[in-house]
């Protein structure tokens, strides 16, 4: 069974020692660094632009995984893409030209994502599927940490992941929103590749390793 790869977002972490939470989430295995970037417009809340993605860079050899939650990424794509994203995901619901924009991630030299909101129809996902590297169900409505999973994304990861196997096995599906050690194996047994976690793993009970080993066990072996 392939592995399921981990990735802690930073939204949760003490944004006053960044680099100290990455270093952290990164020695302790983490596969990727989740990284939510907030405009204040396509959803309510303001995060992170480019400069803070570039320090994150340094802080960590791990792939970086943007998440931009931004209105017209387009106007964005190279800064990010330059400040080190290795994955620049955007929103299917933030642009009018989403094939163009997929095209644009692709040529700025980043795998390029697609996030679909809860209640987005997959068809979307189907036509974009042949250009996309990453295809992300969110388990939550963008826009804040610490928010419970909505139970029926089981379902759609199921239906996501049919269709890739179907149109682009080579497309990982990543899921984010609401995952800790109860929904994290709902989501994985349903065919996620990535999991994105904040809140359970920077603000979880134990220290950072011991929350990402705690996701890791409650995935099971594939993690
Ligand atoms: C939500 C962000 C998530 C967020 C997840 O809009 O896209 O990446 O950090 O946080 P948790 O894991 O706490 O739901
Ligand atoms: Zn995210």
């Amino acid at each position: 069974m392939p592995k399921v790869q981990l990735a802690p977002s930073i939204l949760s972490a003490d944004f006053s020692r960044l680099g100290e939470a990455v270093a952290a989430a990164s020695a302790a295995g983490a596969d990727l660094v989740h990284v939510d970037v907030m405009d204040g417009h396509f959803v309510p809340n303001i995060t992170i632009g480019p400069i803070v993605v570039a320090a994150v860079k340094r802080s960590s050899d791990l792939p970086l995984d943007v998440h931009l939650m931004i209105s017209e990424p387009e106007r964005y794509v190279t800064d990010f893409v330059e400040a080190g994203a290795d994955i620049l995901t955007v929103h299917a619901e933030a642009t009018h030209h989403l094939h163009r924009l997929l095209g644009q991630v692709r040529e700025a030299g980043a795998k390029v994502g697609l996030a679909l909101n809860p209640l987005t129809p997959l068809d979307v996902l189907e036509g974009a599927l042949p250009y996309l590297d990453v295809a992300l169900v969110m388990s939550v409505n963008p826009g804040f940490g610490g928010q419970s999973f909505i139970p029926a994304s089981t379902l759609r990861v199921e239906a996501v992941r049919r269709m890739r196997d179907r149109m682009n096995p080579n497309c990982l599906i990543e899921v984010d929103g609401g995952l800790n050690v109860k929904t994290a194996p709902l989501v994985a047994a349903a065919g996620a590749d990535v999991l994105v976690a904040g809140s359970a793993v920077f603000g979880g009970h134990g220290t950072v390793a011991e929350n990402l080993a705690a996701l890791r066990a409650a995935v099971g072996p594939q993690a």
